[in-house]
């Protein structure tokens, strides 16, 4: 079953623990980026565990390998679940990643967080790329096929490129930004997906913000995209 992990993105610890308690239950998930981390620093990350959530670090590390590596291995060291780093950093600064995290699960955390590539952000439409002419859909498939041989658990795509990289990627897998249920507001997302068509795509993992965090009542709003995963997964399988 895809899973569903909520985007904490608010300024205030106060704020992101009374969303988790209210989703406690419902999403498996706590996403904490580089916002909320700024503003209270690593003591969330453990409180969250404590709630029984898992916690899902996305600040998308780009570094030198021995930066990204002790990077990794501080997120291991405080209970993280699941990390995020470029795929752009290249071959050398993923492999060392993946060789922290194996690191990590074999010292006292005991943990070994997931390690999910980011392929090209959600954020961007097809030409707004730096010195990158190839679509973004081309790029993003080919980022993938290196992530699993680099040791990453999986890539951060869109909904739109997680088809094509699951058949060309087996093993791999997809964790999908850029979510909005029918009727809501891309707000800057630009390669958006309702809940059910990314997880008619393959994704394995759903990241949804504003959608839930914004809404009037977050967590009716959260068993909504719940159920909507839940159909579409019913309806792929027969
Ligand atoms: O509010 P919204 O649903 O757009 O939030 C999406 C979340 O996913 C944000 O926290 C954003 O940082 C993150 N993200 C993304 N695109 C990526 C990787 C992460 O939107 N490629």
């Amino acid at each position: 079953m895809p899973q569903l992990a909520v985007a904490l993105d608010v300024p205030e610890k106060q704020r992101a623990l009374a969303l988790a308690s209210q989703l406690r239950g419902t999403v498996p998930w706590c996403k904490v980026g580089m916002e909320l981390f700024t503003h209270v620093g690593p003591g969330l990350l453990e409180e969250l565990s404590a709630m029984d959530f898992s916690v899902f670090l996305d600040l998308k590390f780009y570094d030198i390998p021995n930066t990204v590596a002790q990077a990794v291995k501080a997120a291991a060291a405080v209970g993280v679940n699941m990390l995020t780093l470029h795929c752009q950093g290249g071959e050398r600064m993923c492999r060392a990643a993946a060789e922290a995290a194996a690191n990590a699960a074999a010292g006292v955390s005991g943990a070994r967080p997931l390690l999910f590539g980011v392929t090209v952000l959600t954020s961007f439409a097809p030409g707004e790329m730096p010195g990158i002419t190839a679509q973004p859909s081309d790029f993003a498939l080919d980022l993938a096929r290196q992530a699993g041989p680099w040791g990453l658990d999986g890539v951060v795509c869109s909904g739109h490129e997680a088809a094509a990289i699951k058949a060309s990627c087996p093993g791999l897998r997809c964790l999908c930004p850029g979510i909005r249920p029918a009727g809501s507001a891309a707000g800057d997302q630009r390669r958006v997906m309702t809940p059910a068509l990314a997880v008619a795509a393959g994704a394995d993992y759903l990241v949804v913000g504003r959608p839930i965090t914004a809404a009037a009542d977050p967590l009716a709003t959260a068993k909504l995209i719940v159920a909507e995963m839940a159909s579409s997964l019913i309806q792929k399988q027969n």
